[in-house]
């Protein structure tokens, strides 16, 4: 009897101590490309060096491809806490914040160089705290890269994009874009743009190398027109509520790893702007055209005024502070 009462206390003890282990803290990490893209990669990185140093305190799954959310949703479902972390393209901000629109201004960042000048100035960081209002807390910019323009018909000039339907990311500011060369926008989530190109329900959309290859755009586009017009960044997102709920040791653990992910995928999206873009050309699916001097010149002369467009809503201080980055 005297046995039994034991091994029903040593049972009830083990129990309580396991019961009192606290369960690792869950970061879902969703995102809307493949995974050989630099957010795909930078993702991977982040979960890989978490479950290096913080095994058993925190748990990262990551899900990509828009499987758990598109990046139209992702960001109400973080506020209502059913994911921790996205980094969706600074284009699919608006709702939350306008400060953010200056990412999108039309040929204002002459190259990358100039993006991660301006983003990690006085200015750029400060654009990280743009958010906190509405319940979000920007952890950190992530590098894509420069945008091209794709379509049915070669594009040279801004006249032959006159009545093309293009689709777009949930951006005003792109709307007001292709609006400016008499082309039609048509919003529409990333998860879609290879079928509507497929279908020809869509003539063109525009977006940088590695999602034109990585999403196979290029097998149903025949041209893309090497613009480097805009940019597409990311900003790594997560909700206040559950970043303000996180002992200090362990934030400070998850931004170090996260800036390390960053770094890593910033170094990706540089090699895959010009390695993805050389396999699109290897492909033959898809010709990719030059811009001369003067025919570039056409296509920022058309565009620009967008930016006067927007300026009450960016600010026109902030927009002279992006122009200097190209310095
Ligand atoms: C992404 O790179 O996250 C998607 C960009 C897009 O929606 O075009």
């Amino acid at each position: 009897m005297r046995l039994l009462t034991a091994a029903i206390t040593t049972m009830a003890l083990t129990l309580g101590a396991q019961a009192a282990v606290a369960a690792p803290v869950e970061i879902k990490f969703s995102h809307v490309v493949a995974e050989n893209t630099p957010k795909g990669q930078m993702a991977t990185k982040f979960k890989e060096l978490v479950d290096e140093r913080l095994a058993g305190k925190v748990e990262v799954k990551v899900f990509p491809n828009s499987q758990l959310f598109g990046d139209n949703k992702v960001l109400e479902a973080m506020l209502l806490g059913d994911v921790q972390m996205a980094a969706p393209s600074l284009s699919k901000f608006q709702k939350y914040t306008k400060k953010l629109q200056i990412f999108d201004l039309p040929f204002l960042f002459k190259d990358m160089a100039a993006v991660e000048k301006f983003q990690n100035g006085p200015e750029g960081r400060e654009l990280l705290n743009s958010l906190q209002k509405k319940g979000l807390v920007g952890l950190g910019y992530l590098h894509n890269g420069m945008k091209q323009l794709s379509a049915s018909d070669p594009l040279k000039v801004p006249a032959d994009a006159e009545g093309k339907k293009f689709r777009i990311m949930t951006s005003d500011v792109l709307q007001a874009q292709f609006e400016a060369v008499d082309a039609v926008p048509l919003k529409k989530p990333f998860s879609e743009v290879f079928t509507l190109l497929q279908t020809k329900a869509i003539d063109g959309q525009e977006n940088t190398w590695s999602n034109i290859f990585s999403k196979k755009f290029f097998e149903v586009q025949p041209y893309i027109t090497e613009s480097n017009h805009g940019v597409l960044d990311y900003l790594v997102v997560t909700s206040a509520e559950f970043w303000m709920g996180l002992d200090d040791d362990l934030k400070v653990e998850i931004q170090k790893a996260l800036d390390e992910a960053i770094k890593h995928g910033n170094a990706i999206a540089a090699e895959k702007a010009s390695s993805d873009k050389q396999k699109i050309i290897d492909s033959k699916r898809s010709e990719v055209l030059t811009l001369t001097d003067a025919e570039r010149a056409q296509w920022v002369e058309a565009m620009k005024p967008v930016w006067k467009q927007f300026e009450d809503q960016v600010g026109a201080d902030l927009i002279k502070a992006a122009e200097a980055s190209n310095n």
